[in-house]
Order: structure tokens, then C-alpha cells, then sequence
């Protein structure tokens, strides 16, 4: 079936009660994984590029994704995470993106919303939706590095304005996620009062960035095979399905895949000194990264919903 908007897929996640995974992707190996998970758990799914995904694959890259994608029998949108520009919002379009992240984010508020609602009127005038962020998350963003003392929660009443005076149709929130393997010691703490009170204020999707569970068990198998990941952690759970009960619809997570194919092909190399085909390292770490996304497809309550 064709690519639907972001908002087709959030909206329906919205009104259900349930999230949907935002995975995002780099090459053909990882698109299969997302892809074979949300086909697998009959789910929705959101397949997000970065900025720093085109760089490193070129146009080509959301070509095949778009191309992957129409094969797929479950709704399918193609999402550019953490758009920095208009020019590159507009970039993404014609490239057949169905929903953009324009992240100004670290602007002042007036910035943000004049950015935002240019990037709002040109993509709906062409069918597609809009993702903004108010507050700023910690960690390493893809064109910026906030360190977690410059992190800033979203503020309900701001969050409220700004997508008043912007239209966006979705909105990021910074409620204690960060981006990365390193979300801060023990459990990470997550505001749900405040997610609870920005969605008691803004019916639209909410956005939770920097969501991914960092397993234990994945990191430890890492580290077992060569790997040097210390002090990682992730976001609990239960803290996700707390957080779609109380207005999230757009689960954002990267990190874990990137864990599930490094750990795989760690141990694929290691257990094999001698394999140098490339799809006998890549198939496990694809088949890796899928398991992944189906737990996460779990977890969020969007497994059956396509
Ligand atoms: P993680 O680093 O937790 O996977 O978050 C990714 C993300 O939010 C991309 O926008």
C-alpha cells in the first residue's frame, strides 16, 4: 500500500490508546528488520531517517525505503527525524517523505514557531505532516549536543501556545528521556505528571524521543563480545506504557537497534574468526535487530492494530 502521512498512523495511535514505534534507519539490512517486525506484529510503523542517515547513504536511501515500504501490507510512514531546516524539510519531501521533523528546538519560542509554521504550510500543501519540539532533551541530538544540565522540560502552557500559533500536528516533548545508550544512572526518572498535563492540553500526538529500553541482557552479550558499553542505560518499560496511557503516540528508538546489530555481528565475528561473507554477519544482526522491534511493537500496544 502507498506511504500514509505520519498523522493517519499517530492520530488513529492517539484515539486507540496505543504507540507507535518511530525506528530509525541507515541501509537495507535495518529497513528489512522494521519492516519484517511491523509485517511479523501486524503493526503500524514509522521509519525515521536522519539527517545524518542521508548524508551517509545519499538520495538513494529513502528511494529504496520508499520503495520497500510499498511492499508492505501494514501502514507504512517515512518520517525525517530531526529536520534542522526548512530547505531540508522541503529537501525531504521531494524525496518522498510523508511526515518531517522540523526541530528547532534550541531557538527561542518565537523562532520556533515562525520556523515551524512555514515548514507546516508547505508540507500540508502537499499531503504531508508536521512533527515540532518544545523543551530540549539531553544527550546528542543529530546537529546538536546538549549536555543534561542544559536539558529543559517542556513547559504544558508553552507546549500549548506554540502549537496554537504553529499548526504542527505532532509534537516532541522533553519529560527525562535523552538520546543514547547513557540515559542517566538506575532507572531514569520521567516526568508522567507533566506528559498528563501537556495532554490534557493538546489533543494532538505526542512525541517521546530518546525512549529506547537499552536491555541489560543485549548490553552485557555487547560487552561479552569485545564490546566496551559502560554505564548504560534505557528507559523502563513500564515507563513507556505508562507514557502511551497518558497521550504519547510516537515512540522514538534508534539506540536499541543500533545495540542489537553491533552485539550480533560482535558475536558473529567472534564465535566465527573465519566467516568473511557478508550476509552471514548482516542476516544475524538483521534477524537480531527484528526480534527487537517486535518486543518493542509489544510494548507500545501497537502488535495487531494494522
Ligand atoms: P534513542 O537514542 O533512545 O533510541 O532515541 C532515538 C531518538 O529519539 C531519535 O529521534
Amino acid at each position: 500500500m502507498p506511504l500514509l502521512p505520519g498523522l493517519d498512523i499517530l492520530a488513529a495511535a492517539r484515539a486507540g490508546g496505543y504507540g507507535v514505534g518511530a525506528f530509525n534507519t541507515n541501509d537495507m539490512e535495518i529497513t528489512q528488520a522494521i519492516l519484517q517486525a511491523a509485517e511479523a506484529k501486524r503493526s503500524p510503523v514509522l521509519i525515521a531517517l536522519s539527517e545524518g542517515a542521508l548524508k551517509y547513504g545519499g538520495d538513494i536511501l529513502p528511494k529504496l525505503v520508499v520503495e520497500m515500504a510499498r511492499d508492505a501490507s501494514v501502514p507504512v510512514a517515512l518520517h525525517l527525524d530531526h529536520g534542522s531546516s526548512f530547505a531540508s524539510c522541503l529537501r525531504a519531501i521531494r524525496l518522498g517523505f510523508t511526515s518531517v521533523m522540523i526541530d528547532m528546538s534550541h531557538e527561542e519560542e518565537a523562532v520556533n514557531v515562525r520556523e515551524t509554521a512555514r515548514v507546516v504550510e508547505a508540507a500540508h500543501a502537499v499531503g504531508v505532516t508536521v512533527e515540532a519540539e518544545i523543551g530540549r532533551l539531553g544527550g546528542v541530538e543529530e546537529h546538536v549536543v546538549v549536555a543534561e544540565e542544559d536539558a529543559i522540560l517542556t513547559k504544558p502552557e508553552e507546549a500549548e501556545r506554540f502549537m496554537e500559533q504553529s499548526g504542527a500536528d505532532y509534537l516532541a516533548v522533553a519529560i527525562g528521556t535523552s538520546h543514547g545508550a547513557n540515559k542517566g544512572k538506575g532507572r531514569p526518572y520521567i516526568d508522567h505528571e507533566r506528559i498528563v498535563e501537556i495532554a490534557r492540553r493538546i489533543p494532538n500526538p505526542l512525541v517521546m524521543h530518546g525512549a529506547s529500553g537499552v536491555p541489560a541482557d543485549v548490553v552485557a552479550r555487547l560487552n561479552a563480545a569485545g564490546g566496551e558499553l559502560a554505564d548504560a542505560s534505557g528507559i523502563h518499560e513500564d515507563d513507556v506504557r505508562k507514557a502511551v496511557t497518558e497521550g504519547i503516540a510516537k515512540i522514538n528508538t534508534d539506540t536499541d537497534l543500533r545495540l542489537a546489530f553491533t552485539t550480533r555481528v560482535r558475536e558473529v565475528l567472534r564465535d566465527d574468526p573465519k566467516q568473511f561473507d557478508p550476509r552471514k554477519i548482516l542476516g544475524p544482526a538483521r534477524e537480531e535487530m527484528q526480534r527487537i522491534v517486535e518486543e518493542r511493537m509489544d510494548v507500545f500496544g501497537s502488535s495487531g492494530r494494522a
